[in-house]
């Protein structure tokens, strides 16, 4: 059976990113026709546009990675009530030069988990609204707020049984939201 390229990009480069362990634990619940990576974003230059036609090599990398997926799935921190600017910064080297976006109509799932109770879902929003000017279709439920505390994830990142049993049911409606796309593109 044919794999289903999937493009995790992680928001984080904490050491201990909760938002990384969480990346790592989705790749536990995909069904074994997905296959999620993780692109590099952490070696990309500050966005520059006259840099357009003239990329960094790791630019290149990252437009090639999410060229070859077939959807996408964004987990991030919150920051200041945002995306954190790594986020931010690679979305915008992918999305140029102007009308050459490798996002467009890949559809995506975002997720987040912060120590606020908010779960990052401001940053989602924002996020959210990124995406839609980038014609990123965007599965709506379930959301994925998750608050790092006791009971959610160990140490070590391995979910809690109520974590896992979410998340399950998050990937079921993930998947079934990338096969639709996949199966009328612009959907
Ligand atoms: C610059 C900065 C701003 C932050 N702003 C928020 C915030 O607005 N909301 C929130 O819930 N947590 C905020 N936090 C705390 C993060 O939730 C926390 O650092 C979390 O561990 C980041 O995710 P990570 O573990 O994946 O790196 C902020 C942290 C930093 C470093």
């Amino acid at each position: 059976m044919a794999q289903t390229r999937i493009a995790v990009v992680v928001g984080s480069l904490r050491r201990e990113s909760f938002n990384r362990k969480l990346a790592h634990a989705l790749t536990t619940l995909a069904p074994p026709e997905f296959e999620l990576f993780q692109p590099r974003i952490d070696d990309l230059p500050l966005y520059d546009q006259d840099d357009d036609d003239d990329n960094a090599e790791s630019v290149k990398r990252l437009k090639a990675e999410i060229t070859g997926a077939q959807g996408l799935i964004f987990v991030t921190p919150e920051y200041n009530r945002s995306l954190p600017g790594l986020l931010k910064n690679a979305i915008d080297h992918a999305s140029r030069p102007y009308g050459k976006s490798v996002w467009k109509l890949k559809p995506a799932g975002v997720l987040g988990i912060s120590v606020g109770a908010q779960g990052t879902c401001m940053a989602q929003q924002h996020l959210r609204n990124v995406l839609a000017y980038l014609d990123v279709p965007t599965l709506g439920q379930p959301e994925v707020f998750l608050h790092a505390r006791e009971g959610v994830m160990d140490a070590g990142g391995k979910l809690s049984d109520s974590t896992r049993q979410f998340l399950e049911g998050w990937m079921t409606q993930y998947v079934a939201f990338v096969k639709r796309h996949l199966a009328s593109p612009g959907l």
